[in-house]
């Protein structure tokens, strides 16, 4: 299985994500875990990256095509895969279709993750993260059993740089200009999904293994 989740920040592509690569048993590959890694590492890709980071924008098109490419190519992807937060951009989904017709693949769905704005920045500026093994927690929705730290590997809980509330507005804005025409791309290609993201994590999860058994039509 192939797929896409696109959606606005904070509506749980990646809390879906990870819960999806479990059950399908297959590789989550998640542009914005990348990036942070690098940022962490302090190679020469994570410095140019954080600066756009910090500030909600998009890291360059080319530097997060190579990052993709590089991971597809892993044979850890041979059974198939979950991009969570790529493609962001035209110019990354032309990049993706490119890669995978030069290995006779196709996508098979795009999950199109929608949740109200009110309910974004809820999520957004009550967000905890684990810098270590990027478990993702919620203050009030979803908080560790370990309090401050990280319920599975112990480390401390932090909040990103990019959850600040200046920041979460420029994402939102970016992500209405340059990340949702690709709901328009997808749907001419007849493999989008919408799916309400508003309701509890068990539930938006249960809803999205019922919308992936329905046989595609196109
Ligand atoms: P990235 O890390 O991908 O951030 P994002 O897309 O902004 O998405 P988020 O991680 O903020 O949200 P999410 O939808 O995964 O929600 P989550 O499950 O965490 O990217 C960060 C940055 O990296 C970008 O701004 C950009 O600079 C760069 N970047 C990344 N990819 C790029 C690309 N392709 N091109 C260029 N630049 C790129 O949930 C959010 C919170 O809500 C959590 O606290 C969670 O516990 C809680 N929650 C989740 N589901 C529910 C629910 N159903 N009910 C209640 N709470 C919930």
């Amino acid at each position: 299985m192939r797929l896409v989740f696109l959606g606005a920040p904070g509506v749980g592509k990646g809390t879906q994500a990870d819960k999806a690569a479990i059950h399908y048993r297959i590789r989550k590959i998640s542009t914005g875990d990348l990036l942070r890694d690098a940022v962490r590492n302090q190679s020469s890709l994570g410095r140019e990256a954080k600066e756009h980071m910090d500030q909600g924008r998009l890291v360059p098109d080319s530097v997060v095509i190579g990052l993709v490419r590089e991971k597809l190519a892993d044979p850890s992807c041979a059974n198939g895969f979950i991009l969570d937060g790529f493609p962001r951009t035209i110019p990354q989904a032309d990049a993706l279709a490119k890669v995978l017709f030069e290995q006779n693949l196709r996508m098979d769905r795009v999950i199109n993750f929608r949740v109200s704005r009110e309910e974004i920045v809820r999520r957004l500026s009550g967000r905890r993260s684990c810098p270590k093994c990027q478990a993702t927690y919620h203050l009030v929705f979803a908080p560790s059993k370990n309090g401050s730290l990280c319920e599975r590997c112990g480390e401390a809980l932090v909040q990103r740089s990019d959850d600040q509330r200046e920041a979460i507005e420029m994402r939102l804005r970016v992500y209405e200009e340059q990340t949702a025409p690709l709901i328009d791309f997808y749907e001419k290609q007849r493999i989008l999904l919408h799916l309400n993201g508003a309701e509890e994590v068990e539930a938006v999860f249960r809803n999205l293994l019922q919308s992936l058994a329905v046989p595609q039509t196109a």
